[in-house]
């Protein structure tokens, strides 16, 4: 077995495709290999390195060039506390040692139409998904040049559920939004690669289908319990839906997202120079 397909074996355990056969890559191995970090040591990144990282990020494709993503290091310990206050729940939220807030900026592009006198009406929804998803791609980049680089990451959407409290501490204009932030810092502790669902229910060759799909989740649900189940005392909304003999992945994804997120960020982006039209 190559090391890369030791690392999809490790990060799917479907018995799917090993990439066997394929030259091993440093960077392919160490994406296969990622994961999530939460906890970081008290070192700090030095500057040079976080300016590599937001070149990096700010490297990734742009849709139509348009460039409409901006990046914002929260540096003033006031304004980190004062974000970190409002989710007691994300810890890491305050103390990472590194905290970047990845914004869809939908505005540069209209401030460029009016600076060129021409009609650029960006508050579209296409306005929107462009400015998003550069953001979402410069996040990406920097987390995996981040990862690169030894450190450990942990993006924050959940910023987006009080969002007028996070532009107002970042003095976020009309038609600019935070997409995520992301915590950064060298991690501390190991962590675990967390297995991904089987690639015959995520990824489709010609035509969608989705057949196996049940039996592929309660496939996937025994095999990541075996590996790391979901302790007792975090299982969510026992009083309305009880205690299950079996809680995998699915029930716990199946309780989180019946419980809406986010009804902050419409009636925001509304207010705030998009028509979604
Ligand atoms: C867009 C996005 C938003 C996320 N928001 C949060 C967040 O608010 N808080 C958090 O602790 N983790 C957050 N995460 C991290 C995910 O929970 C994590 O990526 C997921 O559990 C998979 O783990 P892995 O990255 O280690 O494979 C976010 C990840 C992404 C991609």
């Amino acid at each position: 077995m190559s090391a890369c397909s030791d690392a999809i074996a490790r990060r799917f355990g479907d018995g799917g495709p090993s990439g066997e056969g394929a030259d091993d890559n440093d960077l392919i191995h160490r994406v296969l290999s990622r994961k999530t970090v939460r906890r970081y040591s008290d070192r700090v990144p030095v500057e040079a390195l976080l300016d590599l990282l937001v070149a990096c990020a700010l490297s990734a494709s742009a849709k139509s060039d348009f460039q409409q993503a901006s990046i914002l290091r929260v540096r003033d310990s006031g304004k980190r506390a004062a974000i970190g206050k409002l989710f007691p729940a994300m810890p890491w939220i305050g103390i990472a040692p590194v905290f970047f807030v990845f914004l869809g900026d939908a505005r540069r592009l209209q401030c460029i139409g009016e600076m060129r006198g021409k009609p650029v009406e960006n508050g579209t929804l296409e306005g929107f998904f462009n400015a998003s998803i550069d953001a979402a791609l410069a996040m990406q980049t920097m987390i995996l040049c981040a990862e690169s680089a030894g450190l450990g990451v942990c993006p924050i959407s959940v910023i987006r559920n009080e969002v007028d409290k996070v532009a107002a501490v970042l003095g976020l204009p009309d038609l600019v939004f935070p997409v995520a932030a992301l915590c950064l810092g060298y991690p501390q502790g190991e962590g675990h690669v967390s297995l991904r669902l089987p690639r015959s229910v995520t990824a489709h060759s010609d035509r969608y289908d989705d057949s196996a799909l049940h039996a592929g989740i309660d496939d996937y649900d025994h095999r990541r319990h075996a590996l790391h189940a979901i302790p007792k005392e975090q299982q969510r909304s026992n009083a309305e839906y009880g205690e299950t003999a079996f809680y995998g992945w699915s029930e716990d994804k199946a309780r989180q997202a019946a419980k809406a997120e986010g009804a902050a960020f419409p009636p925001y982006l509304r207010a705030h120079g998009f028509s979604f039209e």
